[in-house]
């Protein structure tokens, strides 16, 4: 079994100037083939809104469903870091809120970090989620769930916005930052000025890090897929191949054949 993956591994990883590797999962199948790959974490992403439940945002997602989510992805037992992230409402109202909600994505749903979208605005819920005991992972740039804020999914383009952002998540303590939807030279600058580690979505090539939603890697998903996405494969392909001949097998009375009867 591969050395458990911890935030101490990201720092180190960091410093070498090593790739960190991250991808979303929602369930225990797939968390066990991530793990075989030696991917370093995944992200239990609230992306299961649009993924798992066909939402057109990630808004409706609640901390029930990402409980349920992260517990089976838990179950797994990977050596990957499992990151949790906390759905919309759970961190924004108050600080209190914020903390007991990090602790049930630890306590009830497995998690060993939660992710929460925000800069600077959000630096007084890092602060008390970390002094909690919970590490936290930060998201800035383009924050899903401020979609409606944004006038859709767009790319961020204020630099000193950014910036910004990026320290205050910094120095509220968080151990890293997803930054999504920003300008490469951007994110370049952040990576080069933050101590934490860059994981970059949509943000070039020169993060600490990458993530991708587990879907548009595997060319799972029959929507649409964002201009950063690249897909390895093409499993959903496969896939409507696999169940058409499988149907066309019933229908002509080829499955089930002698080896698959008792
Ligand atoms: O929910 C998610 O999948 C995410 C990634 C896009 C970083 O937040």
């Amino acid at each position: 079994m591969a050395k458990k993956v911890t935030t101490k591994t990201f720092m180190k990883k960091k410093e070498s100037g090593e790739k960190i590797t991250a991808v979303t999962s929602y369930d225990y199948s797939f968390t066990r083939l991530i793990d075989e790959s030696g991917i370093d974490m995944i992200l239990v992403g609230d992306s299961l809104g649009m993924m798992i439940q066909g939402h057109s945002s990630t808004i409706p997602v609640t901390m029930d469903e990402m409980i349920y989510h992260s517990r089976i992805v838990a179950r797994a037992n990977p050596s990957c870091m499992i990151v949790t992230d906390m759905p919309f409402l759970s961190y924004q109202a108050e600080v209190s809120e914020a903390v007991i909600n990090a602790g049930l994505l630890l306590k009830e749903g497995f998690g060993e970090a939660v992710k929460l979208e925000g800069g600077a605005d959000v630096a007084e819920k890092i602060d008390a989620i970390t002094r909690a005991g919970i590490p936290v992972q930060g998201h800035i740039g383009l924050t899903p769930q401020s979609v409606h804020q944004m006038g859709g999914f767009r790319v961020q383009r204020d630099e000193d916005r950014i910036v910004n952002d990026a320290h205050a998540v910094e120095e509220a303590g968080a151990f890293s930052v997803v930054l999504e939807g920003i300008p490469s030279h951007i994110a370049k600058r952040v990576t080069k000025e933050l101590k934490i580690p860059t994981i970059g979505i949509g943000a070039g090539v020169d993060c600490d890090g990458q993530i991708l939603v587990m879907h548009d890697l595997l060319g799972l998903n029959r929507g649409h897929v964002p201009k950063f996405a690249k897909k390895f494969s093409n499993l959903g392909d496969l896939a409507v191949e696999a169940f058409a001949q499988y149907a066309k097998d019933v229908k002509e009375g080829k499955f089930p054949g002698e080896e698959h009867s008792y």
